[in-house]
């Protein structure tokens, strides 16, 4: 089994990266996070889209408003119009059960709509970890041979940087499944997120607290969103992306 990891969504991504492979997508800080909240609390499902303008066509497109949500965040607050942020904190039963999330971010969302060509696309974090594992466990015995991690990465403004916290959860994906294999290849940009995890792997949560985009998010007074996104297993649901990047929970 290969493993290999993109440090952010706009990484080098080499032809037919994605054939037969399950590619786990991370967004830790917070649109995974997010995701996984709204659809532990009830959410139909999340449609990620990789612009504001996008998901504000998609939801003015829409007759029955009242199922729909327009949420997202730019430099971490709700766009003009939009309904929601990107807090995971927002998201509880009374707001989104049985509603549909039209959800644009910064980064996160970008990652979920990219790698169409893989066979599974699933989102993961710290809060649904196990739930994470036990699917690519069960999955990876069909026709896979590889397993792929993309970070989504964080930005201000212009900046694109490699976010930390995503590398650590990645790293910890990589590690623990490739334990299961008595010969896996990592390439070298899967094998530096694994040794991230392995050296900090009993201090996740700072690792978490001091990136730059906790710092940033803590700035403006989302410190309890950072609480939330580094608590393993909080939300034991398996988001899966389909085709037209709606995300449903894996029944
Ligand atoms: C992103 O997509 O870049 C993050 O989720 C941003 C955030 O929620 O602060």
């Amino acid at each position: 089994m290969k493993f290999h990891n993109l440090f952010s969504a706009y990484d080098f991504e080499e032809p037919r990266l994605y054939d037969n492979a399950i590619v786990i997508m991370i967004d830790v800080l917070r649109a995974s996070t997010t995701v996984c909240a709204s659809l532990f609390n009830g959410a139909e499902a999340v449609i990620a889209c990789d612009s504001y303008e996008k998901a504000m066509n998609l939801y003015k497109s829409k007759k029955n408003k009242r199922t729909f949500i327009l949420a997202g965040e730019e430099n971490t607050t709700p766009p003009a119009g939009f309904t929601l942020g990107n807090s995971p904190l927002e998201y509880n039963i009374d707001v989104v059960r049985k509603k549909t999330i039209i959800l644009a971010t910064s980064n996160g969302t970008k990652v979920f709509e990219k790698a169409k060509e893989a066979p599974y696309r699933i989102v993961g974090s710290f809060v649904n970890a196990n739930a994470v594992l036990d699917f690519v466990e069960i999955t990876m015995k069909s026709n896979i041979d590889r397993i792929i991690t993309i970070c989504s990465g964080s930005s201000s403004g212009t900046n694109k940087e490699i976010a930390a916290e995503d590398v650590l959860c990645a790293g910890m994906f990589l590690d623990e499944i490739s334990s299961h294999f008595p010969d896996p290849y990592l390439s070298d940009s899967a094998k530096i997120a694994q040794d991230f995890f392995i050296s900090n792997s009993d201090n996740i949560h700072n690792v978490i607290s001091q990136s730059k985009h906790a710092r940033d998010l803590r700035s403006k007074g989302f410190a309890k969103d950072i609480i939330f996104a580094s608590t393993a297993n909080k939300c034991s649901i398996l988001p899966i992306v389909q085709e037209n990047s709606k995300i449903i929970a894996h029944k």
